[in-house]
């Protein structure tokens, strides 16, 4: 499966009625309060349409008649109207800002739980900034629109709708004609839409871009200045700034396109209302509290049109982010755990039958590869460099799937265990090892389900049972020497010790050392062999090391190359392998 994210989505713009079904999951477990804010929402409009209706009937009946009393009644409901139309407004606002960070909140969650749930094969396929800022800048504006803009965004609709229905009944040619600018106002938007939204995706994609080049200058800064390339990252770093300037102003652009229409369109409605309707007045078939109310309902079809169109952009910008979002939530992960089968009586161990694989858009790099590794058995990888020795260790560990053939763990298909029972049986010493900011003691006991409750003195003890103690004293502060995020402040070596205490503690079945050994010293190499040594006979050893010494005690040398794995025979066979490359065994 490919899984790189590529924010080449749709272009066609969605009608509202799509739009609410598309973000309608994010909003499923808020039904009961956006209920509430929906009835704030429509409270809220009705106060405010009815007003104006009253304040025609105050003018005709009272101002005109110069009936003061009556003015002064009219006057206090009206302002009790408004009063509770502020109240209302309050707690609509309110509870939708509250709808727009738990929104927020779950939604990262879920990113948060999908990225965890992703293959390896993931991460190898996306930038870590593209991923961060899709969590952190997409996100934040979708709920930036739920917290701000939904509710401002009904409240606009039901107003709408309701100053149309005034208008339309008050009096309906009136009406139709004060409506008439606005059915213009809809076809262009209907064209601009897809065009805005566009340009929000564009600008959030190279916000995506410029968050992976920080990200790459700031990992690989100490090369950078090694190799003097600071100039050349300014100079890269300094496109990619002005390629998001450019397309930020873009969107900006688009963004505020609809407004001025808007503004033009309300002020024709006002202008036929006041010539039409004058004309009207003089023909005796309408009156001046009418027209006033007239003119305060054809404001109030048109100032929520216009915001309207200022939201109708922050609907297209998260709708932008929400594809983003939404291309990450889509996936799959394509390592499915299958139905689980009757395990075979085995000695061996690990097995490959028929084994292809290549990487996503990468050349094969195993070719129908056997293999049979017994149970208790030390078995040596070796092969130049690029050869596929990490690849087939990383497919005996399922950190990817063969492209074709089966490996066979324990007696049954590897794919028919479960991450947390595969983890259990495999203990895997990456080439690279990765720690976390905490202690060595936190890292040892990372995911050792044994030990995880123990004290650091009860950990101390086990360690020193174990034959692991002299790898502790090579730590300032023991099992409590801090390691900074990313360990940037211990040698690879004590890395690499890390790892191995790590993987030793967890009582693999099988232990795969990744050129465990690379990075220490012969002597420290020695006392590792020792306590490898010591392990319980059934442990099975896959031991991938460039340094031939450290294979000598091998049961068998595998030789890895060109896609083959193939038994070298004997060491002195393994050599001459190496040294001529030779693939006839
Ligand atoms: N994540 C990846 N995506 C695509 N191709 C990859 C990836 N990792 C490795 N390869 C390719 O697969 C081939 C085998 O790589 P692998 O890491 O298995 O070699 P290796 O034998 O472990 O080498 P080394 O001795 O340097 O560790 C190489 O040609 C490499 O280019
Ligand atoms: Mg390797």
């Amino acid at each position: 499966m490919n899984y790189s994210l590529s924010s080449e989505t749709s272009k066609k713009s969605l009608t509202l009625w799509q739009t609410i079904l598309k973000i309608w999951p994010l909003l499923v477990d808020e039904k009961k309060i956006l209920f509430l804010a929906l009835s704030f929402v429509i409270t809220t409009s009705l106060l405010s349409l009815t007003a104006p209706r009253l304040i025609a009937y105050a003018i005709d009946t009272y101002i005109l008649q110069k009936d003061y009393h009556g003015v002064l009644v009219y006057g206090a409901i009206i302002l009790a109207l408004y009063l509770t139309a502020l109240v209302t407004s309050y707690f609509q606002t309110r509870l939708m800002g509250e709808v727009g960070q738990r929104v927020l909140y779950r939604l990262r969650n879920q990113i948060f739980e999908k990225l965890q749930s992703l293959p390896v094969a993931f991460f190898n396929q996306n930038k870590t900034g593209d991923l961060i800022s899709r969590i952190n800048n997409d996100t934040d504006k979708i709920s930036e629109f739920f917290s701000r803009s939904v509710v401002q965004f009904f409240s606009s609709i039901f107003l709408m709708i309701g100053s149309a229905i005034f208008l339309l009944s008050l009096n309906f040619k009136l009406g139709l004609a004060t409506l008439t600018p606005a059915l213009v106002l809809l076809v262009i938007t209907k064209v601009l839409s897809a065009w805005i939204k566009q340009r929000n995706l564009l600008s959030a994609k190279a916000l995506g871009e410029l968050s992976s080049e920080v990200q790459e200058n700031i990992n690989n800064f100490k090369v950078i200045i090694a190799f003097n390339r600071r100039d050349f990252f300014r100079r890269r770093f300094s496109e990619v700034n002005a390629h998001n300037y450019k397309s930020a102003v873009g969107a900006g652009i688009a963004n505020i396109s609809l407004t001025p229409v808007y503004g033009l369109a309300s002020n024709f409605g006002q202008l036929i209302v006041l010539a039409y309707g004058i004309s009207l007045i003089s023909s005796q078939n309408f009156t001046i509290g009418l027209l006033i109310s007239f003119l305060a309902y054809s404001n109030s079809f048109y100032n929520p049109l216009r915001q309207i169109a200022a939201l109708w952009t922050s609907l297209q910008t998260a709708l932008a982010s929400w594809d983003r979002v939404s291309e990450i939530l889509l996936l799959e992960n394509d390592l499915p755990i299958i139905k689980d089968v009757a395990k075979r009586i085995t000695d061996t161990v690990l097995e490959f039958k028929g084994v292809n694989f290549r990487y996503p858009d990468g050349k094969e790099v195993l070719h129908n590869v056997n293999l049979n590794l017994e149970k208790g058995k030390t078995y040596a990888l070796v092969g130049p460099t690029g050869g596929g020795k990490t690849t087939t260790a990383s497919l005996m560990s399922r950190l990817y799937d063969p492209t074709n053939g089966e490996v066979v763990l324990c007696g049954k298909d590897i794919k028919t265990y479960s991450a947390k029972e595969r983890a259990e049986k495999i203990g895997f010493i990456l080439q690279e090892p990765i720690l976390f900011s905490g202690t060595v003691f936190d890292n040892i006991l990372y995911a050792n389900e044994e030990y995880k409750k123990f004290t650091v003195a009860e950990l101390e003890e086990v360690i020193k049972q174990s034959g692991l103690q002299e790898l502790i004293n090579r730590f300032d502060k023991g099992l409590l020497t801090e390691i900074s995020v990313g360990g940037e402040d211990i040698s690879l070596g004590q890395k690499q010790l890390i790892a191995f205490i790590r993987a030793v503690l967890r009582k693999p079945e099988v232990l795969i050392l990744d050129e465990a050994t690379a990075n220490i010293d012969t002597v420290t190499e020695q006392l590792l062999e020792n306590i490898l040594a010591k392990l319980p006979d059934q442990t099975t050893k896959i031991i991938i090391a460039h340094r031939l010494n450290t294979i000598e005690n091998a049961d068998e040398i595998f030789f890895v190359n060109s896609g083959n794995v193939i038994k070298a025979g004997s060491m002195k066979r393994a050599v001459e392998m190496l040294l001529h490359g030779n693939m006839k065994s």
